[in-house]
């Protein structure tokens, strides 16, 4: 088991127009390691002790998006798109953006550090290189804000599909950590692999994957009227066995019989599990909209 790290250190951040309460130490270089509160540019991370150097940074800074590219788009909005009220988009565009760890090393050692600031565990900071970087962003007139992220090893030798996830706190309980969790299974499915989050999961993690593997399996289940085995279940969804089995039994959907796994489930009992998560957010991902080819 890993570690807890020290004592928080840095009690607060200036993100854009957020100020944000960290929850945990993270190893920002001294002197900012001192600080009570550093401020931060949204757009390349980096970090200042005051905001009048943040302000002269912006005032240079050209960047409007994350160092990468954007692989991902949401759809416009129906032209009577019943989120649409009084004029106000209550659902605005969000990107994704994918950062290669080598590529642009700084801005994702930023991204580390900023987001240890709200992870309790160990993670990487500073030796990226093997990592790429799933940012996904809001869109607005001014750019696009950092919302949350995935990283997601090159090459995992323990098959992972992601590495480390996090929402930033304005932004959560919205949907978001479940479209990052969906999005890293999409990249699975495209890779035509399986594929499973690193572990240990914290307390929010497994609550998150819980619930997107309970709906996933749940959605596969009814639109196959339940005669399905694990591997079927696994092959659709890119959720590894395992991971079908643990749902399964959370659910108390899975039998034993001489030594193997029985799905045991009738269409009224997927329904009525179904209707018990129907207030779940979920934040569609077009795939059309996806462009995005494996690392090689
Ligand atoms: N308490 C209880 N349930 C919570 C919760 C909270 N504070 N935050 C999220 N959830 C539940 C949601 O209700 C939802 O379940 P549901 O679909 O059954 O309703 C599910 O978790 C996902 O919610 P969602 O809004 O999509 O997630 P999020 O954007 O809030 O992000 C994390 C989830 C885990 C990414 C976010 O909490 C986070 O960044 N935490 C800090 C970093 C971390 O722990 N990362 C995981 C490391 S393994
Ligand atoms: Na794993």
């Amino acid at each position: 088991h890993q570690e807890k790290t020290k004592v928080k250190n840095i009690q607060g951040v200036e993100l854009g127009r957020h100020e944000m309460d960290t929850w945990y130490y993270s190893p920002y270089p001294e002197p900012y390691a001192s600080c009570h509160k550093l401020f931060l540019c949204e757009y390349t991370l980096k970090y200042f002790r005051k905001k009048k150097t943040l302000l002269r940074h912006l005032a240079k800074c050209t960047l409007r998006h994350p160092a990468g590219d954007e692989i991902y788009r949401s759809p416009p909005p129906p032209a009577n798109d019943p989120t649409v009220v009084g004029g106000a988009v209550t659902n605005p565009p969000i990107s994704m953006f994918e950062v290669d760890g080598k590529k642009s090393k700084v801005y994702c050692q930023n991204l580390c550090l900023l987001s240890k600031l709200f992870l309790d565990h160990k993670t990487l900071y500073y030796d990226v290189d093997p990592f790429l970087f799933y940012v996904l962003c809001e869109k607005d007139a001014q750019g696009y804000h950092i919302v949350g992220y995935f990283s997601k090893e090159k090459n995992s030798a323990e098959g992972n599909n992601l590495a480390c996830i996090l929402t930033l706190p304005p932004y959560q309980r919205k949907g978001y950590g479940r479209f990052l969790i969906a999005f890293s299974y999409e990249l699975s499915k495209k890779e035509g692999r399986v594929g499973s989050p690193e572990r240990p999961l914290s307390d929010l993690g497994a609550v998150s994957y819980r619930s997107y593997w309970t709906r996933e399996i749940l959605d596969v289940l009814r639109e196959h009227k339940a005669s399905l085995s694990i591997k079927d279940i696994s092959d659709k969804t890119a959720i590894r066995t395992d991971d079908v089995v643990k749902t399964l039994e959370s659910l108390s959907l899975i039998k034993y019989w001489k030594g193997d796994h029985i799905i045991s489930v009738t269409q009224k009992i997927v329904e009525e599990h179904l209707k018990t998560i129907a207030t779940q957010k979920n934040i569609e991902i077009d795939l059309n909209r996806l462009h995005w080819a494996p690392y090689r």
